[in-house]
């Protein structure tokens, strides 16, 4: 008999190899590749020759479940999930270590009207208590704690308290009995998220997962988990700042357009429901400031290109830039020196993407053109405006990817004028009435500045 064939996968990416490689080809990170037993072909096909043919139903046969929403008291959270948490789903919830993904489980765990398990393999009892504490949030005393990690006793124990609601702190501590995995590895998360799901829909339970994810923002182990649940929210922010982000990167029962922001405060995490208090800087004012919508990978966000013009020092005008491309900058000066006579090679240019963050998606461009103009005039641009829009060479305001991802996202933080390229019928631009159709840079400039 054939024997079963062994390959070897990136547990960051996902990339394969018949044979074990330190550094992956394809992501660049080390260590990553990882042991996995391939089922034999020829087994397989010996199988399918005993199995009997199962039943198949056309759509009419199938019966219409009733979609039950177990709704939180944070409206916030309830909105991410499409309307609360589908009962019988699993939801991972991934965010790197320390950004408050605790945190946000317990407070929303504490304060659940209704029957609720909270499995912490992370931190003991009297750790969680003081986190309550902390947070002082009135209890709810049907809010159970353990600390197992045993999957079958974790599901036995909700299983014998029926409750419908369940959350995992983290995913990567819980172990199975039976498995020849290491903790935290992902053969053990995949093997264990699964046993999860096929217990969620026989019993009807919702869980959340709670897990970490790396330094790339992948969710480790990743590639395996997304596939397999429901849904998957990332809690993100930076962790010098306050503000935190919960986003969903895949939801079956809603939409991936949303997003709730929360600020961590010294008793827990504060609800922001207007979150361009923060988005749109106070000190818009200033000349060389525009707000940018920008979308990277599955992310939809706002985001503040600040640009300084000054005579230049040298004869040789200075380019200094942080978090976008210089070569990209280089060429938008050449079109606005070409297009709109701007002399910028007698300038020197710094150019800044503000929150450490390194933008890739050329819907950027616009901002940064009106960010420029507006230094280079020294004219501010009037606050609650947004950009969205690549530059050309001729200076042509090109379509942008994703754009109703955008538009679903501005609904939520009332921008007064939205600067888009022609790419929307004009019926979809009349019903919104803060969009504002731009085909040139020399529209937008006489627009802005004349
Ligand atoms: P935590 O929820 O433990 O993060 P995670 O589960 O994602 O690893 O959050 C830890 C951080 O949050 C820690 O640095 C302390 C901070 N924090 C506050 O600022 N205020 C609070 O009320 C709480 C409970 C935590
Ligand atoms: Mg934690």
């Amino acid at each position: 008999m054939a024997k079963s064939k062994v390959i070897y996968t990136c547990s960051n990416c996902g990339a394969t190899s018949p044979k074990w490689i330190g550094k992956c080809p394809q992501c660049g990170d080390w260590n990553t590749y990882e042991e996995e037993v391939l089922v034999d072909k020829k087994k397989t096909n010996a199988i399918v020759a005993q199995a009997q043919a199962t039943e198949v139903f056309s759509i009419e046969e199938v019966p219409l479940l009733q979609e039950i929403r177990l709704t939180t008291v944070s409206e916030e959270f309830n909105r991410v999930f499409g309307g609360g948490i589908v009962s019988g789903s699993v939801n991972l919830v991934a965010g790197e270590p320390g950004i408050g993904k605790s945190t946000l489980l317990l407070q929303i765990a504490l304060a659940y009207e209704g029957k609720i398990l909270y499995f912490s393999g992370e931190e003991s009892l009297s750790q969680i208590s003081l986190r309550a504490k902390r947070i002082r949030q009135n209890t709810n005393p049907q809010c159970l704690f353990s600390n197992e990690k045993d999957l079958s006793k974790v599901l036995a124990t909700v299983k014998a308290h029926n409750v419908k609601l369940v959350v995992i702190d983290s995913i990567q501590t819980i172990s199975h009995e039976n498995s020849e995995f290491l903790v935290g590895s992902i053969p053990q998360m995949k093997e264990a998220t699964q046993a999860i799901i096929d217990f969620a829909k026989t019993n009807n339970v919702a869980f959340i997962l709670i897990g970490h994810i790396n330094k790339d923002g992948q969710v480790a182990g990743p590639k395996v988990l997304e596939h397999m649940v429901d849904a998957v929210f990332q809690f993100e922010g930076d962790k010098h700042y306050f503000y935190r982000l919960l986003r969903p990167l895949k939801n079956r029962f809603g939409s991936t357009n949303e997003v709730a922001v929360y600020e961590m405060l010294d008793n827990g995490l504060r609800e922001v429901i207007n979150p361009s208090e923060f988005l749109v800087p106070d000190h818009l004012t200033e000349s060389g400031i525009a707000i940018a919508s920008v979308v990277e990978g599955s992310r939809s966000f706002f985001i503040e290109v600040q640009a300084l013009v000054t005579p230049a020092v040298y004869s040789a005008p200075q380019r200094t830039v942080t978090g976008y491309d210089t070569k990209r900058l280089n060429m938008l000066l050449s079109v606005l020196e070409k297009r709109l006579k701007l002399r910028f090679s007698s300038k020197d240019v710094f150019l800044n993407i503000v929150g450490g963050l390194r933008v890739n998606d050329t819907a950027i461009d616009l901002a940064v053109v009106v960010a420029l103009a507006s230094s280079f005039f020294d004219k501010p641009i009037a606050a609650e405006n947004c950009f969205m829009g690549e530059v050309g060479l001729a200076g042509e305001i090109r379509p942008v990817k994703r754009i109703d991802t955008r538009l679903g996202d501005l609904k939520k933080y009332k921008f007064s004028t939205v600067f888009l390229p022609k790419q929307l019928t004009d019926d979809q631009v009349k019903q919104q009435n803060s969009l504002f159709v731009v085909k040139r840079i020399n529209e937008i400039i006489k627009q802005l500045f004349r």
